[in-house]
């Protein structure tokens, strides 16, 4: 088994920019070899931080090869044909929330996954977020009682380098939806961890920031196959928000919540006015490189993933009925 894994950076825009960082951090067994990006200027400037070799395409990349996995890092539409066509080439792949737009473009992309027999895996970095994962092991201690609900909100301002003039994620036909699909991911993926998995939503969507054809504004309540039901606010505009937490479980013993600084507060008999717990790991920004960590452990180790890539089709299925209930005005169910 190799002690080095090679890897190829595809795609250096903006989360590149803490996929770098992990890389040093998280995963010190992984040399960057080689960076790719259509943008010269993007693909020469990560070549300078990191001494890879730059390339201007993917095809050339694969062509010259010199790299066992690929971290794809690309616009939503350009996830199927990049990880297929590096799936083919053997690599291992490290892929980006969310998998593609739709179910069937996923089912392509893990059939493909199989055929190659490489590891495959979601970049999905809530997964590894120290705060969630503490947050999991109150449930499971009992810390807060049987669980009644709860609920996930996320205010975002659309920061220039994800969505200045003229970004893809402007436009459905590239981005596949507004910000259930994309940023909501990182919502929906603590409350499955939390609570199992979704059953059906319902919901209503609005448009408050213009510039983006996709949503802007997502009121959903989830019910799990628990019959626990949750709820999603995710909201984008251009000026403030008033201060809420990111997410609150409600038990019959305790809330717990997630502020908007990443803190996870306890809040029971003993402690009605809330006590910040502190968690080891790092917190948000950490997962970055927790999630680094694990795939080259799954390479380099044959360790299984902390979730299979399949896993992710969870939240962008959830975004999707969530999208047919906004048109439907009903309950749709998740996975049928
Ligand atoms: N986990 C998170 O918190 C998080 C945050 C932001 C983005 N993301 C995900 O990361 C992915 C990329 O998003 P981003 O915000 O970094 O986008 P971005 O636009 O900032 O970066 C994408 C890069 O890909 C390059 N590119 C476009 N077409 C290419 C091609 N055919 N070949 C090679 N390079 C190409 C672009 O020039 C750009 O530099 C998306 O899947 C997104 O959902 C995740």
């Amino acid at each position: 088994m190799p002690a080095q894994l090679t890897l190829a950076l595809v795609g250096c825009g903006a989360i590149a920019q803490l996929h770098l960082p992990a890389v040093r951090n998280g995963a010190t067994r992984t040399a960057i070899t080689a960076v790719v990006d259509t943008d010269e200027s993007r693909a020469q400037a990560m070549a300078r931080r990191t001494g890879a070799r730059p390339f201007a395409s993917l095809d050339a990349a694969l062509e010259a090869g010199g790299f066992d996995a690929v971290d794809l890092m690309l616009p939503h539409h350009l996830h199927e044909s990049a990880a297929v066509r590096c799936f083919a080439a053997g690599k291992h792949v490290l892929l980006e929330k969310p998998m593609a737009n739709d179910v069937a473009s996923c089912e392509r992309i893990l059939a493909a996954a199989r055929r190659a027999g490489t590891v495959f895996q979601i970049a999905e970095n809530t997964q590894y977020w120290s705060e969630v994962l503490a947050a999991r092991r109150m449930i499971d201690d009992g810390a807060l009682g049987a669980i009644i609900t709860a609920h996930a909100s996320f205010a975002l301002p659309p920061m220039p380098e994800f969505y200045g003039a003229g970004a893809w994620r402007l436009d459905d036909a590239s981005a596949g939806g507004g910000i259930a699909l994309d940023a909501g991911s990182h919502w929906i993926r603590p409350l499955r961890l939390w609570l199992g998995e979704v059953d059906e939503v319902v919901g209503a969507l609005g448009r408050p920031w213009r510039p983006m054809q996709g949503e802007s504004l997502v009121r959903a309540l989830l019910r799990f196959r628990s019959g626990v039901v949750a709820s999603l606010d995710g909201l984008m505009k251009d000026a403030p928000f008033a201060d809420a937490p990111m997410f609150r479980l409600t038990g019959q013993r305790a809330d717990a919540t997630i502020d908007r600084r990443g803190r996870l507060v306890l809040w029971d008999a003993a402690h009605p006015d809330g006590t910040q717990l502190e968690v080891a790991g790092g917190g948000y920004l950490e997962s970055f490189y927790a999630q680094l960590a694990d795939f080259e452990a799954a390479i380099l180790d044959r360790r299984p993933l902390a979730a299979p890539a399949e896993f992710a089709l969870g939240e962008l299925r959830t975004a999707l009925a969530l999208y047919r209930s906004a048109a439907s005005g009903r309950w749709e169910k998740v996975w049928d």
